[in-house]
Parts: C-alpha cells; sequence; structure tokens
C-alpha cells in the first residue's frame, strides 16, 4: 500500500554545510578572518557530551574555529557567568552556546540573559526570543532546530502558508520557537501539550504535525490526517540490548504507523537532527558576517 515519503534530512544537511564551507573559505581568502563559536559545558552528561561533539566535528569540517570551556558539575554560577562574560568580550568568538540542561542549582534563565544577544547562535535570549515571538520585529537569531523544521518543509516543496499545523509540545529550546516560527510563516498554528485534553483530536486535523515530546512512539498512526506531513523533533534514547552502544536514538512518532498515513515523514536519526547542526554553522556565519562588516 501507500508510504510516506521520507524527508532526508542527512543528504539536506550536507548540503547546507556544503554551502556553508565555501563560504567561509572564501571569507578566509579575503580578509583572513574566520567565524568562532564558543562551547560552554558544565559537568559530565554523557548526551550533552555527545551533542558537544558532534557540534565541534561539524565546525571543524566546514572551517569554523571553536573554543571549548567544561566546567565541573559543582562549579559556582559566578564562575560559569565569568566564562560567558569572557566569550562575550572576545572579538574571536562569534556564537557561544551553553550545552543545556545545566545542573540544578544553576539558573538557565538568568544564563541565557548573559549570553550577548549578538552571540546567542541559540537564540535562546529573551531579546531574541521575544524579536521572534513579535511580528515586524526581526531577531538577531532564530533558534537551529525550529530553523530546521521550516528549512526541511520549504526544501521538501511544503506549502505553509494557511496551513494547519499543530505543534506538539512547548519546551523553551524547540516546541515554543518553532510555534513562533511557523506563525511568522503564516501557518494556523495550534499547541498540544500535556494538559491538552483529546490531544489526537487536533493533531488528526492538521497538515503539518510537529513533535517535541521526549516520549518514543506517543504519536499514533490514528493521530495524524491521511497525506500529513511529519516532521519528528524527538531524541529519545532508548535501551537497545542489539545496539553497538546498548542504546538507540527514536523519535516521538510510532514511524511504522505513520508511514502508512502520513504523505512525508522525517525519520529519527537523520531527519531533523544533522539540519539542526547546520543551522547552528549558518548562525554562526551569520553572526561573523556582522562582525566583519
Ligand atoms: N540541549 C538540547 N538541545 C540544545 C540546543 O539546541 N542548544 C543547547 N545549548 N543545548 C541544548
Amino acid at each position: 500500500g501507500h508510504t510516506a515519503a521520507i524527508i532526508d534530512g542527512k543528504s539536506i544537511a550536507r548540503d547546507i554545510r556544503f554551502r556553508i564551507a565555501s563560504e567561509i573559505r572564501r571569507a578566509k581568502a579575503a580578509i583572513g578572518k574566520s567565524p568562532g563559536l564558543a562551547v560552554v559545558l558544565v559537568g559530565k552528561r554523557r548526551d550533552s557530551e555527545a551533542y558537544i561533539n558532534i557540534k565541534l566535528r561539524a565546525c571543524d569540517e566546514v572551517g569554523i574555529a571553536t573554543l571549548i570551556a567544561e566546567l565541573p558539575e559543582n562549579c559556582a554560577e559566578t564562575e560559569l557567568l565569568d566564562v560567558v562574560s569572557g566569550f562575550n568580550e572576545d572579538p574571536s568568538v562569534h556564537g557561544i552556546i551553553v550545552q543545556l540542561p545545566l545542573p540544578q542549582h544553576l539558573d538557565e534563565e538568568k544564563i541565557m540573559t548573559v549570553v550577548s544577544p549578538e552571540k546567542d547562535v541559540d537564540g535562546f535570549h529573551p531579546l531574541n526570543m521575544g524579536n521572534l515571538a513579535m511580528r515586524g520585529r526581526e531577531p538577531l537569531f532564530i533558534p537551529c532546530a525550529s530553523k530546521g523544521c521550516i528549512e526541511l518543509l520549504l526544501r521538501f516543496g511544503v506549502e505553509i502558508i494557511g496551513k494547519k499545523s499543530v505543534v506538539i509540545g512547548r519546551s523553551k529550546i524547540v516546541g515554543l520557537p518553532t510555534s513562533f516560527l511557523l506563525q511568522r510563516h503564516h501557518a494556523t498554528v495550534s499547541t498540544v501539550h500535556a494538559f491538552t485534553k483529546n490531544p489526537e483530536q487536533i493533531t488528526s486535523q492538521a497538515d503539518i504535525v510537529v513533535t517535541d515530546v521526549g516520549i518514543p512512539n506517543i504519536v499514533r498512526g490514528n493521530w495524524l490526517k491521511p497525506g500529513a506531513v511529519v516532521i519528528d523533533m524527538g531524541t529519545n534514547l532508548v535501551k537497545d540490548p542489539n545496539s553497538r552502544r546498548g542504546f538507540r536514538v527514536t523519535g516521538d512518532v510510532c514511524y511504522e504507523e505513520a508511514i502508512k498515513v502520513a504523505s512525508a515523514i522525517t525519520p529519527v536519526p537523520g531527519g531533523v537532527g544533522p539540519v539542526t547542526i547546520s543551522m547552528l554553522l549558518s548562525n554562526t556565519l551569520d553572526s561573523a558576517k556582522r562582525a566583519f562588516g
């Protein structure tokens, strides 16, 4: 029977990285300068270390210089703030990311406010987030995963204007900014979250379904309208004794069911993830271009 088209995030991400790399090469040749990204990691979370390694490797590949600051799990808030302030002042640094989540004793909201809005390549500073939410204003940076979601839709030729779309989840780093960005692209946006009654009633009306939940297989086939486009932003680690590392990555969507209903779907892994990384490179390059003038 019918199966959905698979939106190949890996090849789209590669294409974007390739164009960024050539732009950086040309800038280096012309003015002798390269973009720089600073990464801050607090503690030793295995998942955060893995994400940071992916980001650093991607920077390396396209010619973005990297600085990394590793702080101990029990570091004082002032230590972290000093490190961020140092990067704010450093002219070789064009982007700063503080890998989340932070240990409990550190105030994430406060730390996001200390990153200079001009170097906030994650787009989490309230100034950038607020400008994203307000029509007629331009944020300096748009959060990478949200940008990646739209990039995939546009490159796959999905019409967004006037389309019913649902974002499942409202996290400050993925769901909420994705709702804002879909609105900026003139979609009709509904939000579904933990307190929503009968979520499947809402999701099954949508032409575009975006998930940011963190629960494997929560979105079933019967949550989807036939022909819907599904962007699965979930990155869930599940135990898998057959896998080399003892776990594998899976999304929020029950893939086997969804491919029988949707017209197109992003796989996990290999969907939004790699494009999100390319958007980080893109934000860092944009920031460097503003700084280079
Ligand atoms: N943790 C999970 N996703 C992200 C992200 O996009 N940026 C940062 N800094 N931390 C994260």
